[in-house]
């Protein structure tokens, strides 16, 4: 349920190496679609390795690292900029739980309970917060002001 409140946020959505393998994406963008969401952009690309190292900088370090660098580089990706009410949240509960096994259970009717296959291999990316938004839609598509409009802008210096 989205409130009617809600600002219109933008976010970064990702189909991973192992949805777009597996010739999902039109059938995930219908049901993002289907949602409200509109698409502001979107592209296929390839992540390298430093790429996905960077983009998944807040787990360097983990032991499940190595092996999501592997995953993430092991074919194309199609980021996307989604832009709705509450997006950001709105997002991540469509998408479902990290854990494609754990969404299949708490959150059957997720995009990850549908095509995702466990902990890793989980089909799509979500920002967490306007913070990751903003930096994760600059990362893929370049600086842009409107990836969160929860906050004014700052006054422009004269
Ligand atoms: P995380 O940010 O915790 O999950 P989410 O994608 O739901 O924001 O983790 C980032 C990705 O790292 C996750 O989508 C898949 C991978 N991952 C693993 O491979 N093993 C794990 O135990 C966890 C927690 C994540
Ligand atoms: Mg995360």
């Amino acid at each position: 349920v989205t409130p009617s409140h809600c600002a219109i946020e933008r976010t970064l959505g990702m189909i991973k190496p192992d949805c777009v393998r597996n010739k999902h994406v039109d059938e995930i963008r219908k049901i993002i679609l289907a949602q409200g969401f509109s698409f502001v952009k979107e592209k296929d690309t390839k992540l390298d390795v430093a790429s996905a190292k960077s983009f998944y900088q807040e787990h360097n370090g983990k032991e499940f690292f190595p092996s999501l660098i592997e995953f993430m580089t092991s074919g194309p990706v199609h980021p996307m900029v989604l832009e709705g009410e509450g997006a950001i949240k709105k997002w991540r509960a469509l998408m479902g739980p990290t854990d494609s096994n754990k969404a299949r259970i708490t959150a059957p009717d997720s995009i990850r309970a549908a095509f995702g296959t466990d902990n890793q291999m989980n089909c799509v990316h979500g920002s967490d917060a306007p913070e990751s938004a903003a930096r994760e839609i600059s990362f893929f598509f370049g600086d842009d002001k409107q990836a969160s409009k929860q906050e004014p802008e700052a006054p422009s210096k004269v």
